[in-house]
C-alpha cells in the first residue's frame, strides 16, 4: 500500500508511482552530510569532483552548505546505458583541476553496481591525491558487483530504479524536487525511450534507510 505522504505531486502522478524521499528529507540529509563533510575536511585544500549529468541537483544544494574553501570540477562519463542498466563507461568530458597532494570529494548521484565510481576513483587515483573519499546522495548496496563503498551516503535504498533529484530515466525525470520510482508502464512509453530491459524489478512501495 502506497501511504499519504508517498504519494507524489498531483503533476507527477500519472507516471511517479509513489516518492521514496521526499523534499523535507532530502534537505535534512544534505544539511547533514554537508556538517560531516565539513568537519572531516576543515583545513585541507579541497577539490569536489561530480560526476556529470546526474549529480547537478544534489552537488547545487550541497555545495551551497559547505562553508569551506574548495575548487569544484567535473568528470564526464558515459556508460552506454540502455535505459537501467550500464555497461562500458566512456569519459565524455575529463577533469581540467590537477589534483596531485589535494583532497578530493568524489560525488555521485547514486552508487549501483559501483562500476562508475572503481574506474573514476581508479584514474583520479593516478594523480596521487592526498586523500579521496566518495559521497553519494544514494546506495544501492544490493546490486554490488564492483568492491566499493561511499564514505558519506545520503540515503541507502531498496533495489529499485529511482528517478529524480537529478537522477533520470532515458534522460528524463532530473528535475524532480523529490526521488520518486516510475510507475512500470512509463518503462514501455513511447515518448520515454529505451524501453526497459530484463531483469528490473516492478516497483513495489518501500521505505528508505540513512
Ligand atoms: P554503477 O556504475 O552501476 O554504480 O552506476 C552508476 C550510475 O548509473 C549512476 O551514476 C547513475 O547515473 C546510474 N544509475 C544507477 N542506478 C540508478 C537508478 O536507480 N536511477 C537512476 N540512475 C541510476
Ligand atoms: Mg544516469
Amino acid at each position: 500500500m502506497i501511504q499519504d505522504h508517498q504519494k507524489p505531486p498531483r503533476r507527477w502522478r500519472g507516471e511517479i508511482e509513489y516518492v521514496l524521499i521526499s523534499e523535507e528529507q532530502l534537505a535534512r540529509r544534505v544539511r547533514s552530510l554537508a556538517r560531516q563533510i565539513q568537519k572531516d575536511f576543515a583545513g585541507g585544500d579541497l577539490v569536489v569532483v561530480a560526476l556529470l549529468n546526474g549529480t547537478v541537483v544534489f552537488l547545487a544544494d550541497l555545495l551551497r552548505r559547505l562553508s569551506l574553501p574548495l575548487r569544484l570540477d567535473f568528470i564526464g562519463v558515459s556508460s552506454y546505458r540502455a535505459g537501467t542498466v550500464s555497461s562500458d563507461l566512456v569519459f565524455t568530458k575529463e577533469l581540467r583541476l590537477n589534483v596531485s597532494g589535494r583532497d578530493v570529494l568524489v560525488v555521485d548521484d547514486i552508487l549501483d553496481t559501483g562500476r562508475t565510481l572503481s574506474q573514476v576513483t581508479a584514474k583520479l587515483g593516478k594523480q596521487r591525491p592526498r586523500r579521496m573519499k566518495i559521497c553519494v546522495l544514494l546506495d544501492k548496496p544490493a546490486r554490488r558487483v564492483a568492491k566499493i563503498s561511499a564514505d558519506y551516503v545520503g540515503f541507502e535504498i531498496p533495489d529499485q530504479f529511482a528517478v529524480g533529484y537529478g537522477l533520470d530515466y532515458a534522460e528524463r525525470y532530473r528535475n524532480l524536487p523529490f526521488v520518486g520510482v516510475l510507475r512500470p508502464k512509463m518503462y514501455q512509453h513511447p515518448d520515454v525511450i529505451p524501453p526497459l530491459p530484463p531483469g528490473i524489478k516492478p516497483a513495489t512501495p518501500g521505505g528508505v534507510a540513512g
